[in-house]
């Protein structure tokens, strides 16, 4: 299994680097799959642009930096957001990256690592009905890192002692349902 972990916000400084980078070592140190991180900021996808609605475009993409991206999480068999929360929902960048492709992610598992003043949990309360209509399924574990306790003034991440816990335990069902999937792929 190939499991992509995207970092969801594309913001100049953002805290979210640090939290993927953090998700990507401790995955990294187990054997039931490979992991790797997809950085959204590298794709420089434009604002949803093409014509055909992605569901029934097949794929086929009229602008080169969705197809990039489309064959970015083609290659993948599942995922794990890590997702900022922006005025009590899901970022508007990564709703788009999730917007502009389709079928790259039907059939296939997701979990969400979310952080905020409230650990982002709004936001991912959203994406669990959004993910749903590309045939995308969500796992319910959960990591939700409060921004106020686990960064500190200098924007440095420490996460809480459980947080190791909490993802591997989001990954322990990530893995088997992307596998469990496959048939249908
Ligand atoms: C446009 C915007 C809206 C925000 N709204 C919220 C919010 O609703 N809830 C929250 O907990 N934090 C909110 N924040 C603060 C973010 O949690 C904080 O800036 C975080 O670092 C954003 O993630 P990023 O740095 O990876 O982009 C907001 C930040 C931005 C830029």
């Amino acid at each position: 299994m190939k499991i992509g972990i995207i970092i969801g916000s594309t913001r100049p400084g953002r805290k979210g680097e640090q939290v993927a980078q953090w998700a990507r070592e401790l995955a990294g140190q187990r054997s039931d799959a490979s992991y790797e991180l997809v950085d959204l900021a590298e794709f420089d996808l434009h604002l949803l642009n093409d014509p055909t609605i992605p569901a029934a475009a097949k794929g086929q993409y009229a602008d080169e930096a969705t197809r990039r991206w489309g064959a970015t999480i083609d290659a993948l068999d599942g995922f794990v957001f890590v997702t900022p929360e922006y005025n009590h929902g899901v970022p508007g960048a990564l709703k788009n990256a999730f917007d502009v492709i389709s079928p790259e992610w039907a059939n296939k598992a997701v979990g969400f690592v979310s952080y905020g003043a409230d650990g982002g949990v709004r936001a991912v309360e959203q994406w669990r009905g959004i993910v749903i209509n590309a045939h995308l399924y969500a796992v319910r574990g959960q990591v939700a890192i409060y921004l106020f306790e686990e960064f500190d003034g200098e924007g440095r991440f420490t996460p809480k002692e459980r947080r190791a816990g909490e993802f591997a335990s989001l990954l322990d069902q990530l893995v088997p349902l992307a596998g469990a999937l496959e048939p249908l792929r």
